[in-house]
């Protein structure tokens, strides 16, 4: 089964494709329905279609596990703050074995546990220790 790490958080989900429900959001099976499925928050500000740069995250291994990009999703990422050479779109990539992501300083101010979206407003915020 994959496992998908989210850095810095160390966050690892190990989850099984075949029974895994869709979140409805991001493509089936992407970094975001993963992370929505496991209650790790990743932004999402246009739900999921490639519509913004809110799910940017930077691949640290396993770029081969992820779907390749495509055109739209090489344009809208180009868009992102602090681009990288291993940027992705998590709601675009979808995750075909073992990865770690980081989500970028400037998003992580947006990461929330329960699954929603503060731009949306459903979120529940990360209680600080
Ligand atoms: S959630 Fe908007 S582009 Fe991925």
């Amino acid at each position: 089964m994959p496992k998908v790490t989210f850095l810095p958080e160390n966050i690892t989900i190990d989850y099984d494709p075949e029974t895994m429900p869709y979140s409805e959001h991001g493509l089936k099976g992407s970094l975001l329905d993963i992370a929505l499925n496991n209650g790790l928050h990743l932004e999402h500000a246009c739900g999921g279609s490639c519509a913004c740069t809110t799910c940017h995250v930077i691949v640290k291994s396993g770029d081969a596990n992820l779907s390749e990009m495509e055109d739209e999703e090489a344009d809208r990422v180009e868009l992102s703050p602090g681009l990288t050479l291993h940027s992705r779109l998590g709601c675009q990539c979808v995750v075909t074995g073992d990865v770690t992501v980081e989500i970028p300083n400037w998003n992580r101010n947006y990461v929330s546990e329960g699954g929603g979206s503060i731009n949306l407003g459903d979120a529940i915020p990360v209680k600080k220790a």
